[in-house]
């Protein structure tokens, strides 16, 4: 059975959750608040998704439930990452733990913010040559003149047609004109 990892799977990236275990693929979720991680469970078949509860700038502790995770439901295929980027360690830690496991390729979906530098973040990945590289970057919305920031739904969709049309770079809504974003 396929298996997917999603970082911060019980928030804007529910919907991704949720649409990963209704296409048969088994779902860790990395969260910490108890009733957002029920929620979510509640709303699928939650034989397919694993939660792991943990800070994910705890890097030991998370480090231990990847491999807790991989041990219970196999390698990981494809990992789903939104991040706050003040955990600066957590993703290299996260494929440091999934890479070795793996004998094919594998995928990895890094959803960023409006303001990232795309390829300077791809150049600093220093990704094992099994990984496949796909970023997502959320924009903002112009309807009627005016701006608005994505809504949750519109971020998991971004991402689901990320992973179904193999999308290296996916800007979800637009970034232009920059000086007309949501603040
Ligand atoms: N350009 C755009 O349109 C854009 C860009 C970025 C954000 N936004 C908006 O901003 C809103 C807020 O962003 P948000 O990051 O709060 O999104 P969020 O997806 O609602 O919440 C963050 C997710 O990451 C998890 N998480 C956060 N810190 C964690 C940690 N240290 N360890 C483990 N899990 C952690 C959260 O789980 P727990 O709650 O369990 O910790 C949750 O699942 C979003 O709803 C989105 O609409 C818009």
């Amino acid at each position: 059975m396929v298996h997917a990892l999603v970082v911060g799977g019980t928030g804007m990236l529910a919907n991704t959750s949720l649409w990963l275990v209704s296409n048969g693929i088994h779902v860790s979720v990395i969260g910490r608040n108890k009733a957002r991680m029920e929620s979510l469970l509640n709303a699928t078949d939650s034989s397919l998704m694993t939660p792991i509860f943990v800070d994910y700038s705890d890097i030991a502790l998370l480090k231990k439930e990847i491999r807790s995770t991989i041990e219970q439901n196999g390698p990981i295929d494809l990992v789903i990452a939104w991040i706050h980027s003040y955990a600066e360690r957590t993703l290299e830690s996260i494929v440091s733990e999934i890479s070795p496991c793996r004998n094919g390729t594998w995928k990895l979906f890094h959803v960023l913010g409006s303001s990232a530098k795309l390829s300077e973040i791809k150049e600093n990945m220093h990704l094992p040559n099994t990984a496949q590289y796909y970023q997502v970057q959320l924009g903002f919305i112009i309807e009627n003149g005016h701006s608005r920031w994505l809504t949750n739904e519109e971020i998991s969709q971004g991402v689901i047609d990320s992973i179904q049309h193999h999308r290296l770079i996916n800007i979800v809504g637009t970034l232009q004109p920059w000086e007309k974003r949501s603040s």
